[in-house]
């Protein structure tokens, strides 16, 4: 038996909207095909941004949504990407898959789908080979609302009032695809690049986000605040982190939907290392930034497998599975864990590359089984974190591959409602699970679960879905229930006044 303990009356932080944002990407069909058609397509669209999709994701609240990349970012030069569409500059997509770019997806696009779907913005601007000029004409042509020759030329391109750009990334993964640099080196170039990013709107101040580290990189997070640190917040407003979960090799990956109980457990045991790096990273940041003003944005995230056999390799199409799921409930339960320091996190990629939450397949859709935990996850958005301890919880796995069996969060909106969300990452075994909570009114909750390899086709979109939880006991001490195996949970808790 696992007994959780929450404490509704110590809240811990806040969970901001961000913990739960999403990455799109010029990688295979996310862009093309997964969101945007054209407004001349025969799939139903509004200024070429497909309905459909549009409307999952809006079911699902996204917060903030990351552009054009990734790696793609490093190579992206944005005026290539505005204008009249046939007059647009074709390019080669030389990280992904080689395929011609027609750009007619650019920031006027974007912008479009981000208003479509509510969400804030956060461009990712090219250090790697593009010039301070480039970056800081095109922060001029998104936000400046006065007379400028970027401003002139995004008004005569039809946007007559500037946008909001949120957050502002300062190359991307400037280790690697972005640069191959030393951190150092980054760091300086961080430091006369974001000089740049001028902020045109005092009202909407733009977060200037840091490239952050490789997973276990500790060193580029020490090398990077140590040059970057000294002249304050106004200077940096977040650092970035990748992690991504392979559970086999960077070689061979596994397949996304056929894979042994030792592959189970290795994404689960892969997955829980997250919490390592929040903490260490966390750690290096609160020597130099003890009051947290800057945010860990761990900016891409998410299962990384073989592509679906018979698929571009360039295009990391894959499948999505209840692994996937917990995959999602764990990283999301960690988030809020830590939403003292992590302040945006962005799942890779929205739609049909690496954990999508929509997959498509010309007109037809698939909601998958990570769009359902997000589904359930929503309800923590803007939300407090309250104290939550649990005891009793062993380890799951199989020979080096063990996890702790359970994740958990807990958090309270503005009336009192609190909103517990569980995972069991045991393939086998459900848990008895006793919660110490005084005074609970009501409970309701809401499950994800299914066979190990369970998934959503074309064929057969509904096969996993939320299903509704409700042998749960409300007890004198609190609440009483037995937590099924390979599971998310969702318990939306009324306390009596
Ligand atoms: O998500 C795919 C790629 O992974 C991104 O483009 C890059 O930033 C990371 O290496």
């Amino acid at each position: 038996m696992a007994k959780l303990f929450i404490n509704p009356e110590v809240k811990k932080g806040h969970v901001n909207p961000e913990l739960q944002g999403h990455f799109s990407e010029h990688l295979g069909r996310c862009i093309y095909e997964g969101i945007y058609v054209g407004e001349n397509s025969d799939i139903p669209n509004v200024n070429g941004m497909r309905k459909d999709v549009v409307e999952a994701l809006k079911e699902i609240k996204v917060p903030v949504l990351r552009w054009p990349g990734g790696c793609f970012a490093d190579e992206y030069h944005w005026k290539d990407g505005i204008g009249p569409k046939e007059k647009r500059k074709k390019m080669i997509n030389t990280h992904w898959g080689g395929v011609v770019e027609d750009n007619s997806f650019g920031t006027h696009e974007f912008m479009e789908l981000c208003r479509q779907l509510g969400c804030k913005t956060y461009v990712n601007g090219n250090v790697g080979s593009g010039t301070v000029q480039e970056m800081s004409e095109w922060v001029e042509y998104m936000t400046f609302k006065g007379v400028s020759p970027m401003a002139d030329q995004r008004k005569a391109n039809g946007h007559e009032e500037p946008w909001v750009v949120d957050y502002f990334g300062v190359g991307n993964e400037n280790w690697g695809c972005g640069g191959n640099m030393r951190p150092e080196y980054y760091g300086d170039l961080f430091r006369r690049y974001q000089t740049y990013v001028r902020n045109y709107d005092n009202a909407h101040p733009i977060a200037k986000i840091a490239c952050g580290a490789n997973a276990g990189d500790y060193h580029w997070t020490e090398k990077v605040l140590e040059t970057c640190f000294d002249h304050g917040f106004g200077f940096m407003n977040g650092l970035s982190l990748h992690y991504y979960t392979v559970p086999g090799t960077w070689e061979h990956k596994g397949s996304a939907t056929d894979f042994s109980k030792e592959e189970w457990y290795n994404t689960m045991a892969k997955t829980m290392y997250m919490e390592t790096l929040i903490q260490r990273h966390g750690a290096i940041m609160d020597q130099f930034d003890p009051d947290k003003k800057i945010g860990m944005m761990i900016d891409e995230w998410g299962t990384w497998y073989d592509v679906e056999p018979g698929t571009n390799p360039g295009f990391l199409y894959q499948q999505n599975t209840i692994r996937d799921a917990l995959v999602a409930g764990i990283n999301l339960n960690l988030f809020n864990k830590n939403c003292d320091r992590v302040k945006m996190a962005n799942i890779a990629q929205m739609v049909n590359v690496l954990q999508s939450v929509i997959l498509t397949e010309g007109k037809k859709m698939v909601k998958t089984p990570t769009w359902h935990v997000f589904n359930l996850y929503k309800v923590h958005q803007d939300n407090d974190l309250v104290e939550s301890t649990l005891t009793g919880n062993t380890e799951v796995g199989l020979g080096n591959s063990k996890a702790k069996k359970l994740t958990e969060s807990v958090t309270v909106d503005e009336k009192g409602k609190l909103y517990v969300t569980l995972t069991n990452l045991s393939l086998d075994e459900a848990e008895t699970m006793e919660v110490a909570l005084p005074k609970v009114k009501s409970v309701k909750g809401q499950i994800v679960t299914g066979k190990m390899d369970a998934h959503n086709t074309f064929k057969a979109p509904n096969k996993v879905q939320s299903a509704a939880f409700d042998d749960v006991t409300v007890t004198k001490d609190g609440l009483s229930f037995e937590l099924p195996a390979r599971s998310v949970v969702l318990l939306e808790v009324t306390l009596k006044k």
